[in-house]
């Protein structure tokens, strides 16, 4: 892939990876929604699978649990004819004392495209780009970022709400322990809309201050205010001490129930990256409610997984003449259009 040397992406081997959202800038972000939206064509399809990948392999390296994530790369990159390797930490040799290293080295030497990366650790990912050679992925680091989430949520914002730009958007819950939260927060402020997060004090980042949002702590406040309600649950795994006197206070304070979606703007969407916690954080019935884009998010995570990668491993000339995403009359969709085989 010929990019230039100033590419932010790219890392000192010049290859492309996606390790945050402030790496991709607005123009990157509207680049792979757009693509997004040629996958999503593929996906309707009776057989939803293109050969623009076809001789890739691309790995998912997994240290922490994961189900959404992983199984969307996995499809994703099933979609797109990718060939795909598997591997989770605990049935590993890193439980034998391997370091992260060497087993990141012994999992490239099979000679992979591309590593999708999740590890308790932030950094990680950044770390691992600088080490092999292969396009990485940040599928979740620490409580640093989580960038195609924060993708395929703007996707879903935008299917939903027509454009981003202006819209309002709280974030509700656990702020201070959520990837989620970074990458989405910094995806929409490059994208123009606002941000309020809503929390008890010790559930907000302690530089919180430095991100350019409004913050509350009364959800009954903000919720007639916004386009979008978006739900966190609380990351016990990465909680160092109690933060709450009780899950059924937390609920009472800050839960989105059936009743506070009254509240809510007739427009308004209600999202939620999973996993979720009924009772908690949104009220039991208020998953099935229409308002509610949890199941668009998730399909919508297949659509923008499979730009990501082609975004990252496509450009080349014989990925591109083996693509077959459709031809399309819209001038955004050109960039998949282009890799059209007929
Ligand atoms: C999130 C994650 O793992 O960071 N989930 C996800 O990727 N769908 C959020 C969470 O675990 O709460």
């Amino acid at each position: 892939m010929s990019k230039p040397a100033t590419d932010p992406l790219t890392g000192s081997g010049g290859r492309r990876h996606l390790l945050s959202v402030g790496d991709l800038g607005s123009e990157g972000i509207r680049e792979i929604l757009r693509l997004a939206d040629s996958f999503a064509e593929v996906n309707t399809r009776a057989i939803p699978k293109v050969p623009a990948l076809r001789g890739r392999t691309v790995a998912s390296l997994f240290f922490e649990d994961s189900t959404r994530t992983r199984l969307s790369f996995e499809t994703a990159a099933k979609r797109l004819s990718a060939d795909t390797a598997t591997f989770s930490a605990g049935s590993s040799s890193l439980s034998k004392g391997e370091s992260l290293r060497d087993t990141a080295q012994t999992v490239a030497a099979m000679g992979i495209d591309c590593a999708v990366v999740r590890h308790c650790s932030a950094g990680v990912a950044v770390q691992l780009s600088r080490w092999l050679d292969a396009a990485v992925i940040n599928a979740g680091d620490g409580c640093h970022e989580h960038p195609t989430q924060a993708l395929l949520d703007c996707y879903t914002i935008r299917q939903r709400l027509g454009d981003i730009e202006g819209r309002r958007v709280a974030i509700v819950g656990d702020i201070a322990h959520s990837r989620v939260a970074r990458s989405l927060v910094a995806a929409l402020q490059l994208l123009d809309a606002g941000v309020t997060l809503v929390a008890p004090a010790t559930l907000l980042p302690p530089a919180v201050d430095a991100w350019g949002v409004g913050v509350s702590s009364r959800i009954d406040d903000v919720l007639p205010r916004v386009d979008v309600v978006y739900l966190l649950r609380l990351q016990h795994e990465r909680q160092e001490r109690a933060l709450l006197p009780s899950l059924r206070e937390f609920h009472e304070r800050f839960g989105l129930s059936a009743e506070r979606v009254r509240r809510l703007a007739d427009h308004a969407i209600v999202m939620h990256p999973g996993p979720m916690n009924r009772g908690v954080e949104i009220g039991p019935e208020v998953p099935e409610m229409a308002c509610t884009t949890v199941a668009e998010q998730v399909a919508n995570g297949v659509s923008v997984r499979m730009a990501v990668l082609f975004w990252l491993l496509g450009a080349e000339p014989a990925a591109a003449a083996a693509a077959d995403v459709e031809a399309s009359p819209a001038p955004e969709r050109a960039s998949a259009a282009e890799v059209s085989s007929g």
